[in-house]
């Protein structure tokens, strides 16, 4: 039997609007005359990513790349695959990928092994949320939103057993692993 959790706010709309707007500052400084290719990672980094583009007034590409690493449960599987491939070349390109949460840190890991291989000229991380109580292997976030401490999130983007990505706000669930 498993019980609906009732999700509780942890950052609210303004807080979010806050956090991506410096975000989109920083990248917008480091990125305005690089023609990037902002690399979305599916599903989670959806929402996020939609709400930074369009705060980036620079010509960039968008591309969605989908892994999977999680079941229904809670924790990393550590075993990441790529489920959708990119949809363009990244030799000799400047890639920024576009994560909603790096927990274990595995997943990224395996990502950012991946795409060098694709031989981009540079490839950051820009993440949304960052649970570094619960790395298991050290990963470099260059432009990050919260940090925040060992909850389960849901909501922008952000799922539980595929529900509530529709959630606007970032909010988290008392579940069980
Ligand atoms: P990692 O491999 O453990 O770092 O996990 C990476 C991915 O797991 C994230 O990109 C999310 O898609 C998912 N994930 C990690 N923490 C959470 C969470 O609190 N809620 C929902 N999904 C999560
Ligand atoms: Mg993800």
């Amino acid at each position: 039997m498993s019980i609906q959790p009732e999700p509780k706010v942890l950052f609210g709309c303004k807080e979010i609007e806050t956090a991506v707007s410096r975000l989109a500052a920083e990248i917008r400084g480091d990125y305005h005359d690089k023609h990037p290719v902002l690399i979305g990672v599916l599903k989670g980094a959806f929402v996020f990513l939609a709400d930074l583009v369009r705060l980036l007034d620079f010509p960039l590409e968008v591309e969605f790349i989908m892994l999977a690493s999680y079941g229904k449960g809670q924790a990393s599987s550590g075993n990441v695959k790529v489920i959708q491939e990119l949809g363009s070349n990244i030799l000799g390109r400047h890639v920024l990928i576009i994560e909603d949460i790096v927990d274990s840190g595995l997943t990224t890991t395996f990502l950012l092994d991946y795409l060098w291989k694709k031989k981009p000229t540079s490839l950051k991380l820009c993440a949304m949320l960052d649970k570094p109580s619960r790395r298991r292997t050290p990963v470099n976030i260059d432009y990050l939103g919260f940090t925040i401490s060992d909850k389960f999130i849901v909501g922008y983007g952000i799922d539980w057993g595929e529900k509530f990505r529709n959630l606007p706000n970032i909010c988290f669930v008392e579940a069980e692993d």
